[in-house]
């Protein structure tokens, strides 16, 4: 693996914004058929570090490479052509338009020639009916509003329109983040589908369920710097959650919580009853996985 090339690869990369430096220094390596998880509080320069990679900001100082060789990147444009695909935060996708339409946004496939020229709707509504069942989403009719669509499967059709267009590196920023547990499985096991077609993927998450499972690896950024770059096989899962936005936090909520419970146990020890809310908080302590992963996993 280490004589392998990387897919992706940041030398000393930094971004400044004016004064603000919101990268500094930042080197990085994601293989092909790996999952790189980016992880670090809000502020850290996650994003900002997704977008420099993306084309949507030029980096101040560093270089980029992209299999081996120099990239830079004037455009999201010029790097999908490059084979770069991002999923961005607020997903760039439009609600009422077709699920169809949103597949191929830009990229549709044409029938016939000079002003018989047109977009070839059957064969695209065929290949994202067949791309979507391939994941494992049957939709019925290629042609309703992708707005019909749960949020995670939303976000599997910005996967699959990658995967399809030759991608060979995948970006995905928070894509679990505003989805249950059912729907954000289905997006997991995607990214671990694009994992297994040789894709190079960076997830951005704040979810150590989701974080651990999926990654062979993890980049750890703090205030625009990078605290290094860890194998899986050298950190365990409570590493990984303390290295998480709110890590500490949640630790401390933890003690929290079970100095309420100690409390509450000593007051009915003594004959008093327990205010109504304390009970919640004592039953709340009482169940089988420590509360920061708990709450974690709720965001
Ligand atoms: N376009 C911008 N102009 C100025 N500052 C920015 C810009 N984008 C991000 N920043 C700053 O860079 C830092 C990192 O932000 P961001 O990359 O969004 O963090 P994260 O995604 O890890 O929460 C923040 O302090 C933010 O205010
Ligand atoms: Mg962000």
């Amino acid at each position: 693996m280490t004589t392998q090339t990387p897919m992706i690869e940041m030398r000393s990369v930094s971004k400044h914004f004016g004064s603000v430096i919101a990268l500094s220094n930042i080197s990085m390596k994601v293989y092909s058929g790996e999952v790189m998880c980016l992880l670090g509080d809000n502020g850290a320069g996650k994003s900002t570090l997704i977008k420099t990679l993306s084309g949507v900001h030029q980096p101040t100082h560093g270089d980029m490479l992209l299999d081996g060789k120099p990239a830079r990147f004037k455009s999201p444009a010029y790097a999908l052509d490059a084979g770069i695909a991002t999923v961005f935060q607020d997903l760039a996708m439009v609600p009422l338009m077709s699920i169809t339409r949103n597949f191929f946004m830009g990229r549709e496939p044409t029938i016939g020639w000079g002003p018989l020229k047109r977009i070839d709707w059957k064969y695209a509504d065929r290949i994202a009916k067949e791309e979507m069942a391939r994941i494992g989403i049957d939709v019925r009719d290629p042609s309703q509003p992708v707005g019909t669509l749960s949020g995670g499967e939303r976000q599997c059709v910005a996967i699959a329109r990658a995967v399809y267009f030759g991608a060979k590196v995948l970006i995905l920023d928070e894509p679990t983040s505003a989805l249950g547990v059912k729907q954000a499985s289905v997006v997991l096991r995607y990214i671990a589908r694009a994992r297994a077609d040789g894709l190079a993927v960076i997830f951005i998450t704040h979810n150590v369920h989701h974080a651990y499972p999926v990654a062979d690896a993890f980049t750890l950024l703090s205030r625009g710097g990078s605290l290094g770059s860890f194998r899986k096989e050298e950190i365990s899962r409570e590493e990984v959650l303390n290295m998480m936005a709110g890590g500490a936090e949640l630790e401390n909520l933890d003690a929290e919580l079970a100095e309420f419970q100690r409390n509450d146990r000593e007051r009915k020890a003594d004959g008093a009853p327990a205010p109504g809310h304390s009970e919640s908080v004592a039953a709340a302590g009482h169940a089988d996985a420590p509360a920061g992963e708990r709450l974690a996993s709720d965001r």
